[in-house]
């Protein structure tokens, strides 16, 4: 339980079950304010949602034990669920990141030191009978999809073998979408991703002036994922969603960045605020190539090369940002992935604006030129939007649509000639 999926729920209106084995974990969200009633009583647990739902009260339940247990429990009784996904650290499954049904948290990490053979075979197990009643609740109505957690994948390695879409492997996916296919796909090709920064001075009162700021750089009428960023940004404080430092997380484009980071930097330049440091998460448009995530909607076969994310942090760091990185793994696990990411001071200073306007567009536009070479229809959009906006300065390159009935017959003639 990181604590996003009861925060989220909650600002989204709904009322939210959330299972986890390790109880420190819940008592530290629920200390918060993120949780808010904590039980071990899966009865208790469905007749406070029932109330909940009925009430229309935005309730985030965390149930303390497995979530296998407590999904059983939910199909038997045929409790209808909405939206199901799984957000436990399947990258890293073998290794302690999921704990197989009928141990203890306490359990689980004896025998992870102990009996790692021993420990495999539960996770397999566990695994085995979570899809299965994963499959239970989708017949009844749920609509599970994978969070990027290399869930499925784990069920697959697992000896789900009917999880794969093609039936025989993982290469066309799995029979469940993954969140990626569904719904960020799209919204990374128009460039949104996770852009956050964080106020040095750690003064509650520069967050403010920064969210306020942000707010004034967002047209809510542009696209849906404006007007969500804008009713996000304004509520944010009231969300209470500062657990340490004075940061803030921002869905931004190119253009949004851009134009935020610039209001910044002169606010530190005015002295109305302290430095800033901008950042983002690897999960983003431009710095990170995972074909089972990031790059998981680039089907012109591109997604399976490391370039992009090269691209993005030797450019970032000729550009000439604070701190660039270029590292393996990034959620999906080692192999899987990897990442060019950025840190950014704002100092106030003119060198810092001139920076800006050359290294926030090329850490995001690399992401979109890329999906848009790939075709993808909303970030052929914006690439073209950002030549003509970009007449004079660098243009990128727009692909040429082939009438696909051509590409089959020239592709049928040359199995028929060989
Ligand atoms: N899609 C995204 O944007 C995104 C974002 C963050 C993380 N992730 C992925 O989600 C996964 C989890 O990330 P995290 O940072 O929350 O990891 P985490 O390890 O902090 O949290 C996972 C939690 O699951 C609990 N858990 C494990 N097995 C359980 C079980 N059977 N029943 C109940 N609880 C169980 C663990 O105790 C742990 O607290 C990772 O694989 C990560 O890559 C995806």
């Amino acid at each position: 339980m990181s604590g996003a999926q009861p925060k989220a729920a909650k600002i989204a209106g709904a009322v939210s079950i959330t299972a986890e084995v390790d109880l420190s974990r819940i008592t530290t969200r629920h200390r918060q304010g993120w949780v808010d009633i904590v039980t071990s009583d899966m009865g208790e647990v469905v007749e406070i949602a029932k109330k909940a739902l009925a009430a229309g009260d935005n309730t985030a339940i965390a149930y303390h034990g497995n979530i296998v247990d407590l999904l059983e429990y939910l199909a038997e009784k045929e409790v209808k669920i909405d939206l199901l996904s799984d957000q436990t650290s399947c990258h890293v499954v073998y290794d302690g990141g999921y704990c197989p049904q009928g141990l203890s948290f306490a359990e689980r990490t004896r025998l992870l030191a102990e009996n790692r053979d021993r420990f495999r075979d539960l996770v397999n197990k566990s695994l085995r009978r979570h899809y299965q009643v994963i499959k239970k609740l989708s017949e009844q109505g749920s609509y599970f999809f994978d969070y990027g957690n290399a869930f499925l994948k784990a069920v697959f390695d697992a000896g789900v073998i009917e999880v794969a879409r093609n039936g025989v492997d993982e290469k066309d996916g799995f029979i469940y979408p993954s969140y990626f296919e569904d719904l960020m796909g799209p919204i990374f090709d128009y460039g949104y991703g996770p852009f956050r920064w964080v106020c040095l001075s750690g003064k509650s009162e520069d967050l403010d002036r920064t969210d306020r700021a942000a707010m004034s750089c967002i047209d809510p009428e542009r696209r849906a994922e404006d007007r969500d960023n804008y009713t996000w940004i304004r509520d944010a404080k009231k969300n209470n969603l500062v657990v340490g430092s004075q940061a803030r997380i921002l869905y931004s484009d190119a253009k949004g960045r851009t134009a935020i980071a610039l209001k910044f930097n002169k606010l530190v330049r005015k002295g109305e605020i302290g430095p800033v440091m901008l950042g983002r998460d690897h999960h983003d448009p431009g710095g990170t190539d995972s074909p089972f995530r990031e790059t998981a909607n680039i089907k012109d076969g591109s997604n399976v090369c490391a370039d992009m994310a090269v691209h993005c942090f030797a450019g970032n760091a000729a550009r000439g940002m604070s701190m660039v990185a270029l590292h393996n793994g990034g959620g999906t696990g080692i192999g899987k992935a990897i990442n060019g990411g950025f840190g950014m001071v704002l100092d106030g200073s003119r060198q810092v604006d001139d920076i800006l306007r050359s290294a926030m567009s090329w850490d995001v536009m690399g992401g979109v030129a890329r999906r848009n070479w790939a075709r993808n229809p909303n970030a052929m959009e914006v690439a073209m939007e950002y030549n003509r906006n970009n007449i004079n300065g660098d243009q990128i390159t727009i692909p040429f649509q082939a009438d696909q009935s051509l590409v089959d017959r020239a592709t049928e003639e040359l199995f028929n000639n060989r």
